[in-house]
C-alpha cells in the first residue's frame, strides 16, 4: 500500500501493470488537455504521465488518473488486485464494504514530521513564479486570455475552522492569475468555505495551504464527503492504517502532507476577488461562467526535484462513467436509513442513480427511490433514481431500459420531488439566478413489478441472475 503514498511510486505500479502511457513532448497549452480528453476517454482508459513539456525542464510532469477505470480506480483506494477485478457489481458491492469500515474504524490522527521531500526548493517573495511549473489549459473554453490555467484540478487545499482549529482538506479548481496570485473557486456548502466566511466575518484573511500532487490516500480522504467537524487527515489514517506525516507550514501554521511534490502557502483578503472562470465543469459544461471569486496570495513556493503535478480535469464522458464511488455512498446511506433488502445500486456517473431491492411491502420501492435521491452522493448531481426489481442487474443500462419500459405506468409510476438541492454547476439553472434560488425538481421512476400483483406479472424470459452468474463463473476463462 506504500505506493499510495507516494504519487512517483504510484506511477510505477501503473507502468508495471501496463495502465500508463508516457506522453513526452505534449504542450501544456490545450495538447495535454485534449490528449487527456482523448484517452480518458477510452474505455477501460489508462493514467497519462505527460512530461518533456516545451518551455519547462524536460523532468517537470503532470499526472493524471483516468476515474472510468475499475482497476485502477480499485488500485487507488487500496484494494487488492484481486477484488480490482471483480464483476462490476460485486466490485461495488465489495467498495461499499470497505468504505463502511473505513468509516467505523477509530480515526488515526497525523504527526508532526519536521522533514519533507518539497523542502528541496523554496521560493518566497521575490523569487516566486507560479508559472514556473507547466500548468495546463486544459479546455477550449476554460477561462480568459488573461487566467486559463489551471494548476489546481486534483490539488488539495487545507484550510482550518479559526473557531475550533478542525483542519478540512477539500478539492478546489485554482487557476494561476499571474506569477504571484491563484483564483480559487469554492462553491456556497464546501466546508473550505464556512472557514473563509469565519475569518472574513472577523476582518482577517484566511491562511490557506494548497499540494499540487499529493499521495492518492490524502486525496481521496479530500474528495468524500465528511462532517464539518471531521477531520480528513484522521480519516486518511484509518484507510492507510498509519498515521499521516503533516509538515507545518511556516507561514499558515496548516498541516501539510509530506508527501507533497508542489506546495503553496498564502492568504485569501476579504473583499478581494478577481474574475475566474468558466471552467469546464464535470456535468459536461462551462456551466458556472466568469464571476468574482476569491484569490490567493503566495507567500511560499515549495517543491520536490522534477516535481509532478497531480491533474483531475473533468471529461464529459465520466459524466456519466465513474460510477463506483458514488453508487457504493448511496448504498451505504440506504442501509444506515434502513431501507432493507438492498440488492445493487449503480450509478451512471453523478447524474443517474439505479436503486435494485427484493420487493417486501407496498411502498418499499417508493421508500427506496426517494431516500436514495435525497441522500448527499444521491443527490449532489442526481436528478433521476431508478428502482427496479433484483431480477435486474442496475449496472446492466440495457435491463433497466427494459424494465423501465415494461414494468412502469408513467401516470402512477413517476413521483416528483419540487425544490431539491441543486448548485449554480447545473447547465438547467436559468441564467442569473441568485445562489438562493439554486433548486431543482428530481424524479423517481418506480420501475418494479406494481407490488400488489406482483406474483401475476408475466414471468421474464431469460436466465436468473443467480444462474447466469454460476454459469458465468464456470465458462468465464472463454467468454
Ligand atoms: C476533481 C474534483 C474537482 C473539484 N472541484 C471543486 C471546485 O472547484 N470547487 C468546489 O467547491 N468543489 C469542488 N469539488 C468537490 C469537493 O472537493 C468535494 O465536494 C469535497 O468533498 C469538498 O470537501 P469539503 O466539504 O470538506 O469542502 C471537486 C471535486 C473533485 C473530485
Amino acid at each position: 500500500m506504500e505506493y499510495l503514498m507516494d504519487l512517483r511510486l504510484w506511477a510505477k505500479k501503473l507502468d508495471a501493470i501496463g495502465k500508463l502511457k508516457k506522453i513526452k513532448g505534449a504542450s501544456w497549452d490545450l495538447e495535454i488537455g485534449t490528449l487527456w480528453d482523448i484517452i480518458g476517454s477510452q474505455p477501460d482508459p489508462c493514467s497519462a504521465l505527460f512530461s518533456e513539456i516545451p518551455g519547462y525542464p524536460k523532468n517537470f510532469a503532470v499526472l493524471v488518473n483516468p476515474q472510468n477505470s475499475q482497476r485502477i480506480s480499485a488500485l487507488a483506494c487500496g484494494m487488492s488486485e484481486e477484488d480490482s477485478l471483480l464483476p462490476p457489481l460485486e466490485y461495488v458491492r465489495n467498495l461499499k464494504s470497505r468504505m463502511k469500515k473505513i468509516h467505523d474504524q477509530p480515526r488515526i490522527p497525523p504527526v508532526t514530521v519536521k522533514e519533507a521531500p518539497f523542502f528541496e526548493n523554496v521560493d518566497e517573495a521575490g523569487n516566486i513564479d507560479l508559472y514556473k511549473f507547466p500548468a495546463p489549459r486544459w479546455n477550449q473554453g476554460d477561462g480568459n486570455e488573461d487566467q486559463n490555467r489551471y494548476i489546481g484540478t486534483g490539488c488539495v487545499c487545507i484550510t482550518a475552522d479559526p473557531d475550533s482549529g478542525t483542519v478540512n482538506l477539500g478539492i478546489y479548481r485554482i487557476v494561476i492569475h499571474d506569477e504571484k496570485t491563484l483564483g480559487l473557486y469554492m462553491s456556497p456548502n464546501k466546508d473550505g468555505m464556512a472557514n473563509m466566511k469565519k475569518y472574513h466575518a472577523a476582518g482577517k484573511p484566511m491562511p490557506i495551504a494548497v499540494t499540487f500532487g499529493q499521495d492518492l490516500i490524502t486525496y481521496w480522504a479530500a474528495e468524500h464527503k465528511h462532517p464539518h467537524a471531521e477531520s480528513e487527515y484522521e480519516y486518511a489514517g484509518g484507510i492507510r492504517q498509519k498515521p499521516i506525516e503533516v509538515v507545518i507550514g511556516a507561514h499558515t501554521g496548516l498541516p501539510i502532507p509530506a508527501s507533497a511534490e508542489i506546495v503553496i502557502e498564502g492568504f485569501v483578503h476579504p473583499n478581494d476577488l478577481r474574475d475566474e472562470g468558466p471552467f469546464g465543469e464535470w456535468v459536461g459544461y462551462y456551466s458556472t461562467g466568469t464571476k468574482p471569486e476569491s484569490v490567493i496570495h503566495v507567500k511560499s513556493v515549495m517543491f520536490r526535484n522534477d516535481p509532478i503535478i497531480f491533474g483531475h480535469p473533468h471529461l464529459k464522458a465520466e459524466a456519466v462513467g465513474m460510477p463506483w464511488r458514488w453508487a457504493a455512498a448511496v448504498w451505504n446511506r440506504l442501509d444506515a436509513c434502513g431501507v432493507p433488502d438492498v440488492k445493487g445500486v449503480w450509478a451512471y456517473g453523478q447524474l443517474w442513480t439505479v436503486v435494485s431491492i427484493c420487493q417486501r411491502y407496498p411502498g418499499h420501492a417508493r421508500q427506496a427511490g426517494i431516500v436514495a435521491s435525497q441522500t448527499k452522493p444521491g443527490s449532489i448531481g442526481a436528478r433521476f433514481t431508478i428502482v427496479v426489481d433484483d431480477d435486474i442487474d442496475p449496472s446492466d443500462s440495457q435491463a433497466v431500459l427494459w424494465a423501465m419500459g415494461t414494468r412502469m405506468n408513467p401516470i402512477e409510476d413517476i413521483e416528483i420531488i419540487r425544490r431539491s438541492w441543486s448548485s449554480s454547476i447545473d447547465p438547467m439553472i436559468p441564467p442569473n439566478t441568485p445562489a438562493a434560488a439554486c433548486f431543482t425538481s428530481k424524479a423517481v421512476f418506480d420501475a418494479c413489478k406494481p407490488y400488489e400483483w406482483r406474483q401475476q406479472f408475466p414471468s421474464a424470459t431469460g436466465p436468473s441472475l443467480e444462474l447466469r452468474a454460476s454459469v458465468y463463473e464456470k465458462w468465464k476463462s472463454l467468454l
